[in-house]
């Protein structure tokens, strides 16, 4: 290794020592030291966002309790203060790296077990022995004698290491707030599609000559190409107008985040004039072209999910395909139909709970779309 590489590693041992001593955590930052192209993909990704970063998770936090954080084991879940964050007893602190990190890089590098529970499940993380470098859990089987930290190899962790936080949230009268997976699935699909291999090593030595590694970015509803893969849409004529199938290619439900809505627009057009649409002004007007989760308390819709005592959802399964069908009186052939499928990770309602700042939430975001000429 060349003097450079030992004057970081020496300092970095320095660091980790008063770490190590005081609390066995290692900061995003630090990780960024040698691992810097993950770190470089990670700080773009969700995982990064915190509730003082997520203007969306943050408000609807405030506003389901302004005194308790019960969403720190899966939003803050680096924290050292966790159970006070939910019991209200402190409140987040944006001083606080560990509040600050969001899902970070040695929480998910220390996740030991997950504990499935009814509610949502839990992850275990591992006690680090004090003195002792951490060991983050990887997958290689004899991690590099000379490393700065040991990797323990643990296949409990590549099929568990998503479940803590993604399989299912039920708030405390039974309605579902979300599920992503059921409860016999492992996380090696996830894994498979939102952390797909892309060139480069693991680190900056790259001591094994590694080709490619799993990319930090964690890609979902926010990178244009990687949601438009998720689905499928075909057209068809029919005696009285179209039919649209809409096919689901995940293997988990479409609106998992009861935040969001998905919807079609679809718009006939004859010599570049608009005959025919779905809806007129607002999406939620065509009811089986809009996805989405409603709540009810005692029958009353509400936005806030907390308190809810029943819930009403539009949403394809995983794999699910649904052909819907609209009458469009008059169609000819030659007609141009265009179907366009779009998201909003904040939907309308939620406007009526809270003010949101920060347009992207509340931008349609295109993910498909679909020109055809009826035959
Ligand atoms: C069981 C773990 C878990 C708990 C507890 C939890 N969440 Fe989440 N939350 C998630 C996961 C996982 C995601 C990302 C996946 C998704 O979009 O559904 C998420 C995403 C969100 C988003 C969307 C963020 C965005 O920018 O699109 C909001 C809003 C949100 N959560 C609010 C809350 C609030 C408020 C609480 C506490 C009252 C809470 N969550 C508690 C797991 C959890
Ligand atoms: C949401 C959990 C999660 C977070 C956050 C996370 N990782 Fe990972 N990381 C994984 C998983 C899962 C794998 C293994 C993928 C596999 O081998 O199939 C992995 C793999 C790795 C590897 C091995 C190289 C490879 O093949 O990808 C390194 C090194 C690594 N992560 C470092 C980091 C660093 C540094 C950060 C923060 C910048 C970080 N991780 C954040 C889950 C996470
Ligand atoms: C001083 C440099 C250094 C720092 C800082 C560092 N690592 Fe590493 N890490 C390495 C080296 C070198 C390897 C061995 C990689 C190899 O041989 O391909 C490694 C391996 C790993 C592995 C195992 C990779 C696998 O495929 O199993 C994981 C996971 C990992 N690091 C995560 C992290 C996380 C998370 C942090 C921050 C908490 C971190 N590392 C901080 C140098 C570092
Ligand atoms: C400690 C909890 C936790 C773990 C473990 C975790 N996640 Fe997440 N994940 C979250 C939270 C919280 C968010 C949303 C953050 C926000 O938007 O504010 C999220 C967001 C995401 C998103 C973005 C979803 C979207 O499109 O909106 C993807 C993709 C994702 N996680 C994949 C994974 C994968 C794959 C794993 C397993 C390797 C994993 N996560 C493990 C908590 C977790
Ligand atoms: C075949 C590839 C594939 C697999 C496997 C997969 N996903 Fe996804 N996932 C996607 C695509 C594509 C999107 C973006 C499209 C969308 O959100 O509508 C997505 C979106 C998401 C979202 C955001 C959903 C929302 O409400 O907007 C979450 C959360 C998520 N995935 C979690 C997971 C978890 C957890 C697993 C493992 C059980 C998993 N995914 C497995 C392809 C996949």
């Amino acid at each position: 290794m060349h003097r450079r590489g030992k004057q970081i590693v020496s300092i970095y041992f320095s660091c980790l020592l008063t770490f190590a001593l005081s609390a066995p955590y290692i900061p995003n930052e630090k990780c960024k030291e040698c691992h810097e192209t993950i770190y470089r993909e990670y700080e773009h990704s969700a995982h990064a966002l915190s509730y003082f970063s997520d203007e969306l998770h943050h408000k609807v936090a405030d506003v389901s309790n302004p005194k308790t954080y019960a969403c720190a084991p899966c939003h803050m879940p680096a924290a050292g203060n966790r159970k006070a964050l939910v019991t209200g007893r402190e409140r987040p602190d944006p001083n606080d790296v560990r509040e600050r990190d969001g899902v970070s890089c040695f929480f998910c590098h220390t996740i030991a077990y997950v504990q499935k529970a009814h509610h949502f499940n839990r992850n275990i993380p591992a006690k680090q022995a004090k003195g002792y470098k951490p060991s983050l859990f990887g997958t290689l089987e004899n991690p590099d004698e000379s490393d700065k930290h040991s990797s323990l190899k643990s296949p409990i962790y590549l099929e568990n290491v998503c479940k803590g936080c993604h399989s299912h949230k039920i708030n405390e009268n039974n309605v579902t707030i979300f599920r992503a997976m059921k409860p016999d699935e492992n996380a090696l699909s996830c894994v498979r599609c939102h952390m797909p291999e892309v060139l480069g090593g693991a680190e900056k030595h790259n001591n094994r000559n590694r080709a490619t590694h799993h990319s930090h970015r964690f890609p979902g509803i926010r990178d244009p190409k990687f949601r438009s893969t998720g689905y499928a849409i075909a057209l068809k004529r029919t005696k009285d107008g179209i039919d649209v199938t809409l096919t689901n290619k995940m293997p988990h439900p479409m609106i998992i985040q009861p935040a969001r809505a998905k919807y079609l627009q679809i718009v006939v057009t004859r010599n570049g004039r608009v005959i025919w649409r779905n809806y007129r002004k607002d999406p939620s007007e065509d009811r089986q072209g809009y996805f989405v989760y409603r709540f009810f308390e005692g029958g009353h819709p509400i936005v806030i999910p907390t308190s809810a005592t029943s819930e009403k959802v539009n949403n394809l399964q995983g794999h699910e395909s649904r052909t819907l069908h609209y009458t469009v009186p008059g169609l000819k052939s030659g007609d141009n139909v265009s179907v366009t499928l779009f998201a909003r990770l904040a939907k309308e309602d939620c406007l009526k709970a809270i003010i949101l700042e920060d347009q992207t939430y509340t931008t349609p975001m295109l993910v498909k779309k679909v020109e055809w000429t009826v035959p």
